[in-house]
């Protein structure tokens, strides 16, 4: 790790801490993240050699945040060598810009044009990892970093180690958040698909228009009845097979509200995708290919993208 100059401390996720720091030959900054894949004596577990190739292959594309190598430490207080990721570092996420326009004197709303744009590239790179049949699962403000002066959206933290389940608490043993969590995977199924990502993506779009989250659930029953009061408490009808889920339970029957009412001066045509990414079966659930040729991004410039 002599490569690189420790700068801060830029996050704290999940699983670890999260560094910047500058490669002394080129002066690149980056960001360095410590995993858990600790190798035993017979080097690097096979399992981990495979998430690493399949990250640094889908890294390939412009929406996700790029690993530009892999580093073996050593380890000075077990003498078990670490994996370091090192990623090409963005200047913020998109839970710090949201904040920051929260915060600001007076505050501000992001723009319209610049939350399309943030969509678009968002969906290119839900699409992109979809395409190789990767679920991210686990999408959310934090996880988009952002690079204010070139309006990049980046997707980061993807599913490393993260083969099974996501950990209800993180190493520090924060709660890990709900708020993007899909209604089927809080209802227990057993099958997961594309869909659980693009009801992140619609969580995370409301957020941008409202700068607060939608659903913002502090235990799997809260979170869900938020979702109900808002979208109504789902039927059979609408979502065959629902109450045949393993953690369904009988729910006090609310009506549908006006979501156009939860997302104020959003254009119709957003208000119609949000609907669409928000729908309970996950079947009926609109893919992030077929969002991008949604109305919504009519008058968006894609040459650019
Ligand atoms: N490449 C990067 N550039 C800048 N900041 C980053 C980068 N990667 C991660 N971060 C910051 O660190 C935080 C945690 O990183 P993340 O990859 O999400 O790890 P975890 O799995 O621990 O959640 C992010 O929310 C973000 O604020
Ligand atoms: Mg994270």
């Amino acid at each position: 790790m002599d490569k690189y100059e420790k700068l801060e401390k830029v996050g704290e996720g999940t699983y670890g801490k999260v560094y910047k720091a500058k490669d002394k030959s080129s002066g690149q900054l980056v960001a360095l993240k410590k995993t858990r894949l600790e190798m035993d004596e017979e080097g690097v577990p096979p399992t981990a050699l495979r998430e690493v190739a399949l990250l640094q292959m889908l890294s390939q594309s412009l929406y996700l945040v790029r690993l530009l190598c892999v580093e073996h430490v050593d380890n000075k207080k077990n003498g078990k060598p670490l994996l370091y990721l090192v990623f090409e570092y963005l200047d913020t996420d998109l839970k710090k810009f949201i904040d920051s326009h929260r915060k600001s004197i007076p505050p501000s709303s992001l723009p319209p044009t610049l939350i399309q744009s943030f969509l678009y590239q968002l969906c290119k790179g839900v699409s992109h990892c979809h395409s190789h049949s990767v679920l991210h699962r686990d999408l959310k403000p934090q996880n988009l970093l952002v690079d204010k002066d070139k309006g990049l959206l980046k997707i980061a933290d993807l599913g490393l180690g993260r083969a099974f389940t996501v950990p209800l608490k993180s190493y520090t043993h924060e709660i890990v958040t709900l708020w993007y969590r899909a209604p089927e995977v809080l209802l227990g199924t057993t099958h997961y698909s594309t869909a659980v990502d693009m009801w992140s993506v619609g969580c995370i779009f409301a957020e941008m228009v409202r700068r607060q989250a939608l659903f913002p659930g502090d235990s799997e029953l809260q979170q869900l009845l938020h979702i109900f009061r808002l979208l109504g408490t789902p039927t059979e009808d609408q979502w065959p097979g629902v109450s045949s889920l393993r953690d369904w339970h009988e729910y006090p029957q609310w009506k549908p509200q006006n979501l156009a009412r939860a997302v104020p001066n959003l254009e119709p045509e957003g208000v119609d995708l949000l609907s669409k990414m928000l729908q309970y079966d996950p079947s009926n659930r609109i893919s992030a290919k077929a969002a991008l040729d949604h109305p919504y991004f009519d008058s968006l410039d894609k040459s650019q993208y």
